[in-house]
Parts: structure tokens; sequence; C-alpha cells
């Protein structure tokens, strides 16, 4: 570099007119206008048109540009030609009419144009990274996620939060996801885990008296991937003592009003609404409703069980239930649509989807002759349905049906543009069950993780009636997505054995899992809780982003693959040795 830079490619305004810079940067583009070459030169801060006059000394090398060359040009400012002004850009106003020019850096032709509308296949964009994170888009998220994580810290800090680091490498205490594994060289056959969240070492951090701690902090899970989940991923981990869940809501409200305050100048009303997860599985079939539309789920069984529709009989007599939604203005569908959704949810496993049209304080439609005047009035003020909506019903397990209905919900809300994109709809659902049973391990599992304390008045039936101990566990819902999670801990090591007992993990095994933990409880507990956001689910809403992969640097694929580095990847066989390790054909 023969220069030094004078200004970065968004610095300069007519403010600056006349004046000599020099700015360095990537080729964007370049034109040839009428014997002058013009260059966008582009850096994060923005873009500035070069001008390169016929007479110019590096005329004949400016020619020679491509893009993404990086280059240096020396100049002077000028004020753009009435009319070539571009008000879209902040630099619009000015150009500099190059004198000189370095050539840093010659670029070989990317595998695709980085500032093409349309944008690459995914599988190119990760195998490019860096190349794609050239682009605009890639860069706003990059700086409102810096932003975001700016914020949180002030805001922490603000309020009294100690920033606290906790080991990457630990002990594994496989319960919720699957652990990551990193093998021992000084200690043979033994393992440390990456962290899946740094829950117990916040819990030892409160038993210490730290008081209040957060941490933006990645993750490890070894599970199934989809476009809101990722192998590692980041948190905003917080936990507080001497609190209770209100406490923790209001600190939370807090955070995300200010973030969307300051991100995207949106008033957030608090107190956030609260749903019960009972209330939630019932009107909208998830744990996480996208609450930005209404459509709930009806449960029509009382009503259809009397009816002549038999398949439906016979499936409440089954135990199963009937349940629908009522699509507003889907009256007119034809067969064909109406037998593609059909498809649709027998695909996830329904058994079928019955469209019933609603007509004039009737039901219409080949589903209508199964039930009698007083039934078809029931089931119209069921579901509050008006003339010219379509019900859509299903009648499988109660579970299956909830979750088809969830995304029928979904599904329809997007259809019928009933969903302001706009909106950013925040929701606490509580009283989650402490216990979930997993066919897979033959026993109850903790729904949040291990150490949540029941409500106090159902600790008793921990043991007896797992099936119906809440939780004072949390989740924080943004536009149907779970964006945190949280609970008040177990602070008595009598109820956190108990826990153990009811998860069938027996002493000897919880001492040789979670030893440090109980035995830590016997010395001095605060009463504690807290969360943890997903700070990566969090940028993609605020980014306004399909995928979690647009909101990360250097993401991995659905298949936990990086394209770019080509993780994972084979060892030296001398690696494996020093480690002990021998890998099985
Ligand atoms: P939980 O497991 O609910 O709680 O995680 C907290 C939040 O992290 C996000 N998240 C993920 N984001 C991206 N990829 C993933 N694979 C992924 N898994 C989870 C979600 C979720 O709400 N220790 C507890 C928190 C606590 O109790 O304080 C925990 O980790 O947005």
């Amino acid at each position: 570099m023969k220069w030094k830079r004078t200004h970065n490619c968004g610095a300069l305004s007519s403010q600056n007119i006349d004046q000599h810079v020099v700015l360095m940067g990537w080729v964007a583009s370049r034109r040839d206008h009428g014997g002058i070459i013009f260059i966008d030169l582009r850096d994060r801060w923005g873009l500035t048109q070069i001008n390169i006059r016929p007479e110019s000394a590096v005329y004949e090398e400016a020619k020679k540009l491509r893009n993404e060359w990086v280059v240096a040009f020396k100049g002077v400012v000028e004020s753009r030609p009435e009319g070539m002004m571009n008000k879209n850009l902040a630099t619009g106003e000015i150009e500099v009419l190059a004198t000189e020019l370095e050539v840093l850096n010659a670029a070989s032709a990317p595998p695709f144009n980085v500032f093409a509308e349309n944008v690459a296949s995914e599988d190119i964009r990760l195998k490019y990274r860096y190349l794609d994170l050239r682009r605009q888009e890639m860069q706003d998220n990059l700086i409102l996620r810096h932003r975001v994580a700016q914020l949180v810290r002030t805001y922490f800090s603000e309020q009294g939060f100690l920033e606290i680091e906790t080991p990457f490498l630990m002990k594994s205490t496989p319960e919720g996801a699957r652990d990551f594994l990193v093998p021992s060289r000084l200690w043979r056959g033994k393992f440390y885990a990456l962290p899946q969240s740094p829950q117990t070492y916040k819990q030892l951090l409160m038993i210490a008296g730290f008081d209040r701690y957060f941490q933006i902090v990645r993750c490890f899970r070894d599970e199934d991937l989809r476009a809101d989940r990722q192998p590692e991923f980041t948190q905003i981990d917080i936990e507080m003592s001497f609190v209770d869940e209100e406490d923790i809501f209001e600190i939370m409200e807090g955070l995300m009003a200010r973030v969307l305050r300051e991100t995207l100048d949106i008033e957030i009303e608090r107190p956030f609404p609260r749903i019960s997860y009972d209330e939630a599985m019932r009107q909208y079939g998830s744990d996480r409703p996208d609450l930005r539309f209404v459509l709930k789920l009806v449960d029509v069984s009382n009503i259809v069980k009397f009816s002549d529709f038999n398949i439906l009989v016979q499936a409440v007599h089954a135990g199963k239930i009937v349940a629908g939604i009522c699509a507003p203005g889907c009256a007119g569908y034809s067969r064909k649509q109406q037998d593609d959704l059909a498809a649709w949810a027998r695909q996830r496993g329904a058994s079928g989807l019955i469209a019933i049209k609603i007509g004039a304080g009737v039901l219409e439609g080949s589903a209508a002759k199964f039930f009698t005047e007083e039934q078809a009035r029931a089931m119209i003020e069921a579901f509050d349905a008006r003339e010219g909506d379509m019900l859509f019903i299903c009648g499988d397990e109660r579970d299956l049906t909830r979750q088809i209905l969830a995304e029928l919900r979904i599904e329809m809300a997007k259809r019928l543009g009933l969903i302001d994109e706009k909106r950013m709809s925040l929701t606490w659902v509580v009283d989650f069950p402490l216990f979930e049973w997993s066919p897979e391990r033959d026993r109850y599992v903790a729904l949040h993780h291990p150490f949540t304390s029941p409500l106090p008045q159902d600790e008793e039936k921990m043991t007896t009636d797992p099936e119906h101990v809440r939780a004072r566990a949390y989740d924080l819902v943004l536009n149907g997505l779970e964006i945190a999670g949280g609970s008040i801990r177990i602070s008595q090591q009598h109820v956190q054995q108990k826990m153990f007992e009811a998860l069938r993990i027996s002493p000897a095994e919880a001492e040789s899992k979670f030893g440090f933990l109980l035995e830590a409880l016997k010395y001095g507990a605060p009463p504690h809780g807290g969360i943890a956001f997903g700070f990566d689910r969090l940028i993609m809403v605020l980014a306004g982003c399909q995928s979690i992969r647009d909101v990360i640097a250097f993401p991995k694929t659905a298949s936990a693959t990086s394209l770019m580095d080509g993780a994972p990847s084979e060892v030296d066989i001398d690696q494996l040795i020093e480690l002990g390790l021998q890998i099985k054909k």
C-alpha cells in the first residue's frame, strides 16, 4: 500500500468538495460511458463513485479493472453534474475524480455476482461464504447482530448483571439433546463434552453469590437441524438470585422493549400477555403460537359425536378428538383445492381433512347431510363462522390433530394474508408440565431440564403422578418462534434428588453425573431462576430473515457440515493414536 486511506466509501458528501482523498475498497462495478470510466468502489460503509476521464494518467490501467478487485484511488471530491445525483445513496451527490490508482489485489472472477438481484443457491453461498458476506443484506444482518449484542451488554450491565465466562470443556451430563464429545489426550478413554448450555455453571455462580449473571455464549447440541436450529448457536444466558417469575419477566420485557425500540423503532406494550401451556395447546395446537393472527382451533368432538358423520363419530369413540379451524371466506375453494389440502394433511400423518362450507346459517356441501339443523347451528356457533367461510376438520389422536391444525392455521394465515409482517407479537407461555413421556427412553424426561422447580403445590405428585406436575417454567414466544426459555430452579437438595428419582436416574447415576451440583446445593443455595434467549433466532426475526443461517457469519448446513472448510473431516491417524481412539469401519 503506497498511501494511507483518508475516508471510507460511505463517508464523503458535498461537504468534502475539492478535498484530496484516498479511498480503498472493492470494485463493485465498472461502467464505460462515452469515454469516461465510472467505478463504484465498495466497502462496509458504502459505495463511492470514482470518475476516470480519458485524460487521466490512470485511464488505461482503470480499463483493466474487474469486479471484486481491491484497489486504492487518490483523487479530488467533485459535485456530480445536475441530473446525475443519486438520492438513494449517502454519497450520491459527489464523485471522486481519480488522479492516481493502485491495484492492491486482482481477483479471480467470483463464482457468483455479489451484486446480482438473484441470490445464488445456498450451497454456493456457503462454500464461498466470504463472498456471500460481501452482500449488503448479509453485512446488514451482521451489523444488526453486533448492535443487539452491544445493547444486551449495556442493558444487563446497567441492571447490575456481571458477564462471566463458563467452560466449553465440561463434563458430559446427557439429558436433553445429544452432547458433542471431545476426547482427552491426557486422560485416555475420557471425554469432555461441549456445553449444551451453561445451565449448571450459572446455577453454581448463584450459589457462589454473584446474584445477577449474564453471558452471550455459544452452545452446542448434536440434534436434528431445522431452519431455526444450528448445532452451535448463541444464547443470551441469564441467571438471577432471590427472584420469582415476575422479577425475571420484568427484566426480560425491559430488554425486549429496548431492543425493539432501538433496532426497529417499535414501542412494545408491556406487560406482555401470558398464556398457559394448556391453553396454548388447546387454542393453537402449539406451545409457541403465532398470535399475530387469531384462527383458533375449536374442539367439536362433543357436537360431532351425536351426528351421523360416522368416521368422526367413531374417531371420538376411539378416544381421538375432532377439531378444526374456520378459514374466513374460503367457501369458494374448489374440489381440487380441498383435495390438495387433504393430501397436505395426510402427508403430515392425518387420516384426512374434511372441508365443510358455511352458507347462510347452514352447513353446505357433502358433509352437511350428516348434521341436524341444531347440530349445524352448534357447529357454526362454536367456530363463530360466517357465510362464505370454510371449516377444515381433522379427527385423529389429540396430539396429532393439534399438530396438523397448528400447521394448517399458519398455512391458511399465510394464504389469506392474515399475518402483519411488521408486527412483533410477544407472549409468555407459562405453567408447562414438568415432565413429558419419552417413548424412546421408556420413562419421563424433563420438558425443560432436570433443574426446573415444580410448582410447590404439585411437588408431592412428582413421583406418584408425574403427568400432572406443573413446572415453574416459561418460554417467550415471538411471532410463533420460541426465542427464550427458562425457569425458577430447584434450590433445595432434597427436591433435586426427588427430581432425579422421578426421572428414574438412580442415586448412583445422579451422584456420578450431577454429584457436583447436588453437593453445591448443600452449601447455601439462594432461591434462583433464569432464562436463555436464542440470540440467533432473535436476530433472525429482527432482520426479517427466514433462516437462522442468514444471521450467522459461518453457519453449518442442515446436515451439520461446513461447505467452506469441509468440517467435519477425517483426521490423521497419528492424532487418533495420541487420543487412544480407533475408527470402526
Ligand atoms: P433452551 O434449551 O430452551 O434452554 O434454550 C434457550 C433458547 O435457545 C434457543 N435454541 C436454539 N437456537 C438455535 N439452534 C438451536 N439448536 C437451539 N436450541 C435452543 C431457543 C431457546 O428458547 N439452559 C436453558 C435456559 C434456562 O433454563 O435458563 C436452555 O438452554 O431460542
